[in-house]
């Protein structure tokens, strides 16, 4: 044991755990493809000013969440990035992808820091799928968006989840909105807790996704944000609404989620997994139209898009017993070494194995024969492979099927030939 303890907050994924992470990440690979979308990486991390425009100063993530450093002391301020959505945004802006086509669906896997208290399902070092529609948020993209992100949940086997679903319209709408609901709340505010104090000032909407009960029941008597949203607002959300009715896709209308990021218009959603306690939200997104715009673009640009936390997702999948099925990769062939002197044949046995594309490992301890055979057990080799004296002689290995015990005696070409890929070898 050592002193070193990993950083409060973030966590190692050690290999068995990285069976369920590629598991996941396949079906996303794969889903992706279906829907036409492509990956993007950026950098992990960007100036500060693109969080502070994009998601805005008033937030959570940019007042208390983010890592924030300046590599030089006079040079610009850089944080790690807390969310995906504004890096991609300025991506694209930066090489102009509009002009090659009018919509660019790009998705990611991707880290991300949060300068959050670390509890059950809230870390500073987390993990996103997203995928960003840009150039499109029309009804129908909207559509695929939730549709999409619901695939991947089904083809998870993911059961029990919740879409919660909003519309918060124009961002005119909204400014009067917030103003009528800040004059609502004032006469409140010394019943107010200190969080909604803070934000009654700054981002009143924020305090209507107060989980305290006794703010709630303030909030119950509020002005709505439904009754400032003008008839094409109200009628992009009812169409969203049919396309999800029509894909049999169940949600929950909630007036009062608003999340936590600032860039959102008109369609926004959440959606829960029962399996999370405190923490539910398994993932979330809408529409940001005017994100380009705060990022420098001339107009808006259509956008809509989603992500989802890998680590809720796999702590809802292992809840659920989705992940135990898994199994690691395990060797097609192990070679069992008779004797140490020829440690140079089976190195050279199992190399040619590997590049004709069969999965093999042979021992590096240099232990007993019966050892061996015990690795090879553990290990769920397929085959186990004996290089002996004599075999060295002849030319000729023992092949041994440890699922049906039997064993036979082949030359290095008969295996490969028998057991690479394509030639009905297990790959
Ligand atoms: P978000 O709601 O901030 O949205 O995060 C999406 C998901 O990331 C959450 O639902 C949750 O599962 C996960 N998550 C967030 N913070 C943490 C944390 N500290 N630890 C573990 N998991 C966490 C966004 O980030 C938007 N960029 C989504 C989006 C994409 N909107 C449009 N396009």
């Amino acid at each position: 044991m050592s002193q070193y303890r990993a950083v409060k907050g973030a966590r190692d994924i050690f290999p068995d755990e990285i069976t369920s992470w590629k598991h996941i990440e396949g079906v996303i690979h794969r889903v992706a493809g279906l829907y036409g979308f492509r990956e993007i990486r950026t950098p992990v991390f960007e100036y500060t000013d693109l969080f502070q425009r994009g998601i805005g100063a008033t937030t959570d993530i940019v007042g208390k969440e983010m890592f924030t450093f300046r590599p030089e002391p006079n040079g610009r301020s850089i944080t790690l990035r807390p969310e995906m959505t504004a890096g991609v945004m300025r991506a694209f802006l930066q090489k102009n992808l509009s002009a090659s086509s009018p919509v660019h669906k790009l998705y990611y896997i991707a880290e991300l820091f949060r300068k959050e208290r670390p509890q059950a399902g809230r870390q500073r070092q987390f993990s996103q799928f997203g995928a960003e529609w840009l150039g499109a948020s029309s009804p129908e993209a909207v559509a695929e968006a939730i549709g999409m992100m619901m695939q991947v949940f089904a083809a998870l086997g993911v059961k029990g989840l919740r879409l919660r679903i909003n519309t918060l319209g124009d961002p005119e709408d909204r400014v009067r909105y917030r103003e009528a609901l800040r004059e609502y709340l004032e006469p409140y505010a010394p019943d107010l807790d200190e969080l909604s104090r803070e934000r009654l000032d700054k981002n009143p909407l924020r305090i209507l996704d107060s989980k305290n009960p006794e703010i709630q029941a303030v909030i119950a008597g509020a002005p709505k944000l439904h009754d400032f949203l003008g008839p094409s607002a109200l009628e992009a959300f009812e169409q969203v609404l049919h396309y999800l009715d029509e894909g049999a896709i169940l949600y929950t209308i909630d007036p009062l989620l608003v999340r936590g990021l600032d860039y959102y218009c008109h369609t926004a959603f959440e959606v829960v997994s029962p399996e999370l306690g405190a923490q539910d939200a398994i993932g979330g997104g809408g529409r940001y139209d005017g994100l380009a715009r705060e990022l420098g673009s001339k107009s808006d640009i259509p956008a809509v898009g989603f992500a989802v936390g890998m680590e809720r997702l796999l702590i809802t999948m292992e809840k659920q017993g989705l992940l135990q099925h898994l199994e690691p990769e395990s060797p097609e062939v192990y070679i069992v070494l008779q004797d140490h002197e020829l440690a140079g044949n089976a190195v050279s046995v199992c190399d040619s194995l590997r590049k004709s594309g069969i999965r093999s490992e042979m021992d590096l301890c240099r232990r007993s024969m019966k050892a061996q055979m015990r690795e090879a057990n553990k290990m769920r080799a397929a085959y186990v492979l004996f290089v002996g004296h004599n075999e060295v002689m002849s030319q000729a290995y023992g092949l041994k099927d440890l699922r049906t015990s039997e064993q036979e005696t082949l030359s290095l070409q008969e295996i490969i030939a028998r057991l690479a890929p394509g030639n009905g070898g297990n790959q």
